[in-house]
């Protein structure tokens, strides 16, 4: 049992080599099989998807899908944030969510949404202490043979936009090191 433990947490992104972890920790988590489109699109997220680890083992996960909206804005869609049960309110989540805040207003990005099944309690309250907020209803969101039909929510957080640092004299910015998830983004921005 670890409730009330602190455990040392290290964050970890997707890449081709541990995919499989992400499909082991969705089969654990989720029960359920996820399209090759989904983990194509975690993939391309760059730093947006990570994979947390304790010990060399993968307990949890954030994947995100970067989206371009009609009037051209990037949005960060969460598709799946999960634990596994034993190691759950020790802070992973809150590690994994914060790194996905906290990443998305460096890109200047204005918003973060994701889909909850109306009845997963849990999930929303931890949601909600992130400050998302239901912005949509969708009837009959989910379907499965054990749980029958379920409603689902949009959740949504709005982002303060953090105003990029001006560069010192003397100091090239193109020599500052860029994380790929920028440039993924600046691809959806054009
Ligand atoms: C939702 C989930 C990712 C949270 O991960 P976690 O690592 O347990 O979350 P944290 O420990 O960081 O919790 C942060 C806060 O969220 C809230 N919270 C988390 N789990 C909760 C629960 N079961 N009941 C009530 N509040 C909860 C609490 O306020 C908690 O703070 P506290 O522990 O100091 O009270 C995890 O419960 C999970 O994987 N659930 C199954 C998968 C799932 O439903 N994912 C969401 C699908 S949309």
């Amino acid at each position: 049992m670890l409730l009330g433990q602190e455990i040392s947490i290290y964050l970890v992104r997707l890449i081709d080599d541990n995919l499989t972890q992400l499909k082991k920790l969705n089969d654990d988590i989720f029960s359920r099989q996820y399209s090759d489109r989904y983990y194509a699109d975690a993939l391309a997220s760059g730093e947006l998807t990570k994979l947390a680890y304790h010990n060399y083992t993968c307990v949890g996960a954030i994947a995100c899908r970067c989206e371009k909206k009609e009037d051209g804005a990037v949005r960060v869609y969460i598709m799946t944030l999960g634990v596994l049960a034993p190691y759950r309110r020790l802070g992973i989540g809150t590690r994994l969510m914060n790194h996905v805040l906290d990443l998305s207003s460096k890109e200047n990005i204005s918003e973060v949404y994701l889909h909850v099944v109306a009845d997963n309690g849990d999930a929303i309250n931890f949601y909600k202490k992130f400050g998302f907020e239901k912005t949509e209803t969708i009837g009959n969101y989910y379907r499965s043979s054990e749980s029958g039909v379920k409603d689902g929510y949009v959740f949504t957080k709005r982002l303060v936009i953090v105003k990029e640092q001006e560069v010192p004299e003397g100091k090239d910015a193109n020599t500052d090191k860029k994380c790929e998830t920028s440039s993924a983004l600046l691809k959806l921005k054009r």
